[in-house]
């Protein structure tokens, strides 16, 4: 199993770091535009093996995408991130350009990859990737839901005073901070509704937090976050590469569903081999369809300003 992961930045490299850990990789390949900085990091990582007890072959590379070639997954985190302030939708200017390259290459070199896509705005890149290689819907995904979903599961988890493995919720819509959809109708506690322990009044504020969890931490740390997403995205890879057919709310070309058509938005999706396996239609509350479909209008406007 290789997979290639492009961008050595923070997020890039927590990313392999994770997937390292987790020992399911024969091979992780690390990309970067910035001389040496691939290398750099593949080194630093791979020194951490026999502290870590793992056993994934990593390696860096400048710029050099044959290095890449063969990769069952490739996961594009390249691109700028967001400073305290802005939007994820502002990054759109430099990320579409970057995006648009790097899907070009990796797929040049791995023709039949799952293309997961981490570069904001989010849901727009990985519809752009889906414009630019033309590759079959279930083999692009955005990653989004899944990192969403765990600052979820933490605020529920806070507001709830239990251990988080007690926790379960979602998280569906578009990776902005207006667009999330958290389903409060759907969160349990060890299968009790969160409704249950906790007043509406606490629920709307962890579904506003949150929303938030990103910029919170734009703003507390100068730069976006990194742990959780690389985390989020190697749980995605997994899933993937172990054929687990696990659910995660992931950005997927809808064609349809929730009556939705034509644009990348996260929804539910069993992940496997094949990418995305399939796309799980729930029930939502009125106010969860309106907001879900508020979400994806503001998605279709960021998409208006890609130059396809
Ligand atoms: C975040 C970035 C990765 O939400 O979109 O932290």
């Amino acid at each position: 199993m290789k997979i290639t992961v492009v961008g050595a930045g923070a997020v890039g490299a927590s990313c392999a770091e994770y997937i390292a850990i987790k020992n399911f990789a024969s091979e992780v390949v690390l990309l970067d535009i910035k001389e040496g900085y691939a290398e750099g990091k593949a080194m630093d990582l791979m020194q951490c093996a026999s502290l870590n007890g793992f056993d994934t072959k990593i390696t860096g590379t400048t710029n050099d995408y044959s290095k890449t070639s063969g990769s069952n997954i490739c996961v594009i985190t390249s691109g700028i991130p967001r400073k305290p302030g802005m939007t994820r939708e502002e990054l759109i200017g430099i990320n579409a350009g970057i995006v648009k390259t790097v899907s070009e290459n990796l797929v040049k070199y791995s023709p039949d990859t799952v293309l997961i896509v981490v570069s904001n705005p989010m849901d727009t890149m990985t519809y752009l990737a889906h414009k630019v290689t033309g590759l079959p819907k279930h083999r692009i995904i955005g990653m989004g839901g899944a990192l969403d979903s765990a600052r979820f599961k933490y605020r529920l988890a806070e507001a709830l005073g239990a251990p988080i493995s007690d926790v379960d919720g979602m998280v569906i819509g578009g990776h902005s901070d207006v667009g999330m959809v958290p389903l409060i109708s759907h969160a349990t506690r060890n299968s009790i509704k969160v409704s249950e322990f906790i007043s509406q009044e606490r629920l709307e504020q962890v579904k506003e937090d949150t929303k938030v969890g990103g910029a919170t931490l734009t703003k507390l740390l100068g730069t976006s976050a990194w742990y959780a997403p690389g985390a989020a995205v190697s749980g995605l890879v997994q899933a993937i590469a172990c054929n687990q057919k696990k659910i995660f709310p992931c950005s997927a070309l809808l064609d349809g569903e929730y009556g939705l058509k034509g644009l990348c938005i996260g929804v539910p999706v069993v992940l496997g081999s094949n990418g995305i396996e399939s796309i799980v239609e729930i029930e939502l509350s009125e106010a969860e369809k309106s907001h879900l479909h508020t979400s994806a209008e503001g998605v279709q406007k960021t998409n208006g300003l890609l130059n396809l």
